[in-house]
């Protein structure tokens, strides 16, 4: 319980304790004491603004903040809700999701498939600048499934880190490449199936290039499509605030190979950044822990998501019955 604040912390079942005995992720619901955001989009947009250093502190504590029972109802009130934080906008510049804007800051999420599970990653851990903070909005809660599981980064670091020393040693050395197949269309059967086109904004093959080249990426044009080749980024990463070490990485989703033959891309490729593959015991261990450590908590209309990116991997479970929309925002 949060007294003298428009926020009260609360409990749900699927929330996991940290070493700290912060819950992950922090639930907020409206104070009952103090009821207005509970009816009121301009009270919560002004509660979020009068108590933004507080709502900073707790999600770089516990790496995640749930707002639940808020009057967020539509794509502009969650835009309103984004605002009212002041994160500067990410422009969406060489992200593989195929994704559309709905309003202001507002996108759709990954429009891959909606039965197809996305697996786990950091916002586009295979670009220089990634994301810091991601909103996610329930728009339209799902009939069944659908959740948007996320986990602590610094845990599957800990855990790799166990279970497979030598690899986690050469990935901090060398890093991690990572290649995408993009076509000339977008194609929705794949949760990186972005055109090329979409990815840079443009079907000017010399400007896409320009873009490339800017992060670090470097294009080989095919029949009907691009390569889009990444040049080695860090695999783990600090946090800056505790000093621990991230899984900084898109390894579960970009890896291509038996362990993740149900859920894995075909137009996707992972290597070490000295060249070496990555061996599949590997991923069929990461698979484990990530599934081990995630935390589900089924999604709610109107319910907001506030991630951060660099501390929480998150993840899309297959929808089982329809219907289900979900919203984004990504900030710097
Ligand atoms: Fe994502």
């Amino acid at each position: 319980m949060t007294t003298g604040k428009p926020f009260q912390e609360v409990e749900l079942p699927e929330q996991k304790p940290q070493d700290d005995h912060v819950l992950f992720p922090t639930v907020l619901s409206p104070n009952t004491s103090t009821n207005s955001t509970a009816t009121e989009l301009t009270a919560f947009e002004e509660a979020i603004k009068a108590h933004k250093p507080w709502l900073e502190s707790l999600l770089l504590k516990s790496g995640a903040i749930l707002f639940r029972g808020f009057p967020v109802v539509s794509p502009s009130d969650f835009n309103c809700v984004v605002e009212a934080f002041g994160f500067p906008e990410l422009s969406y510049m060489g992200g593989a999701a195929p994704r559309t804007q709905v309003v202001g800051r507002v996108y759709t999420a990954n429009e891959s498939r909606l039965d197809k599970e996305i697996p786990f990653h950091h916002e586009m851990a295979y670009l220089p600048d990634p994301p810091t903070k991601l909103f996610f909005f329930c728009d339209e809660e799902p009939g069944m499934g659908g959740e948007t599981p996320i986990v602590l980064s610094h845990i599957i670091y800990e855990k790799m880190k166990d279970k497979h020393p030598d690899f986690v040693a050469k990935m901090e050395e060398h890093g991690l490449m990572y290649t995408n197949i993009a076509g000339d269309n977008d194609d929705s059967s794949s949760h990186t199936g972005r055109s090329w086109k979409s990815v840079y904004k443009t079907d000017d093959k010399n400007i896409a290039e320009e873009r490339a080249a800017k992060q670090g990426t470097k294009l080989k044009w095919m029949d009907n499509g691009v390569k889009i080749i990444s040049s080695p980024l860090p695999a783990i990463r600090i946090e800056e605030e505790s000093g621990r070490k991230t899984w900084f990485n898109s390894l579960a989703s970009g890896y291509c190979g038996p362990a993740t033959e149900k859920t894995g891309n075909h137009n996707t490729s992972v290597e070490v950044g000295n060249g070496d593959p990555v061996s599949d015991d590997v991923v069929k261990d990461l698979l484990k822990v990530l599934k081990e450590e995630c935390v589900a908590i089924p999604w709610k209309k109107g319910d907001v998501l506030l991630v951060n990116n660099l501390m929480v991997l998150h993840s899309r479970r297959p929808l089982v019955k329809p219907p289900r929309r979900i919203l984004v925002s990504l900030c710097k």
